[in-house]
């Protein structure tokens, strides 16, 4: 896969699978936009240990309202254009109905449909509307297998994701025609930096256990898949979600 030339967007690109996302782009070529919301010594890191020269943070918190919009004017402000957009910020709020307060319920659920759905949707629509002025371009959005399996202590995560997924198979039936195509990437669990220091031993070896192969995703096999729906020739798979789990969730 070659990705010289194209300018490509990543939200949440400061750490884990969007870290491991951009430094992939950056070795095949691709000049990449690191969206981060806070953690700037995160971001200035990964931003120096990247491959090629050209890239760009981008400080935004895609949740707030204009966020989307100021994200990619000052993403084609900077870069010219917009080839491949990566939507893979996203938050997971733990809010089991056993144990949380009504608060706590329903103040999950709209900071998690904050920035895991209302966010990408804007970010689709003032991504799609970039590319549409250059002839189109490529869109993959980061899901997750609770969107199937369900996530009985973050109903409000796996809801987003599966709204997300629907969202994303309806926009690529639409977007089609302008060239542009939605790619969707469902990882189960993932070895990131802050999973390996915040898992006990227990939950470590409980997640081992899920997939025959033993182990946890590395956020360079997400990132693989997400190379490949944005990638030149994968264009006739748009409206697909790549389930990167292991085997520990077949779905039908
Ligand atoms: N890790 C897993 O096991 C797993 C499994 C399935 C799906 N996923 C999905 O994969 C994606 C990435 O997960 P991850 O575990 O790699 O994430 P992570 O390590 O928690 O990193 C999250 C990234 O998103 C950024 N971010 C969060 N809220 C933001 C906002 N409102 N505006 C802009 N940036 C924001 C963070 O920036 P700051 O650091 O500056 O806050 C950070 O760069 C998510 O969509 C997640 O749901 C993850």
């Amino acid at each position: 896969m070659d990705f010289s030339n194209k300018n490509v967007l990543i939200t949440g690109a400061s750490r884990g699978i969007g870290k491991a996302t951009a430094q992939a782009f950056a070795e095949k070529g691709a000049k990449v936009g690191l969206n981060y919301r806070s953690n700037e010594q995160a971001a200035q890191m990964t931003l120096m240990e990247l491959a090629g020269e050209g890239h760009h943070l981008l400080r935004q918190d895609i949740s707030e309202k204009t966020g989307p919009q100021e994200l990619i004017t000052n993403f084609v402000d900077h870069f010219g254009s917009l080839d491949i957009l990566v939507n893979n910020a996203g938050i997971s709020i733990f809010h089991d109905i056993e144990e949380v307060d009504f608060d706590h319920w329903t103040n999950a659920w709209v900071d998690t449909f904050k920035t895991n759905l209302f966010a990408v949707s804007n970010l689709c629509y003032w991504g799609a509307k970039a590319m549409m002025e250059t002839g189109g371009g490529k869109i993959v959005n980061v899901s997750s297998r609770g969107a199937f399996r369900g996530e009985p202590t973050k109903p409000a995560y796996g809801a987003s994701k599966a709204a997300l997924n629907s969202m994303s198979q309806s926009l690529a039936k639409k977007l089609a025609k302008h060239h542009i195509h939605i790619g969707v990437v469902a990882p189960g669990f993932t070895e990131t930096e802050m999973a390996a220091e915040t898992l006990t031993p227990v939950e470590r070896d409980h997640l081992l256990r899920e997939s025959p192969f033993q182990r946890m995703a590395q956020p360079k096999e997400v990132a693989h898949a997400i190379l490949f729906l944005a990638s030149e020739g994968a264009g006739y798979s748009s409206g697909t979600i790549i389930d990167v789990n292991g085997a520990s969730y077949l779905r039908s």
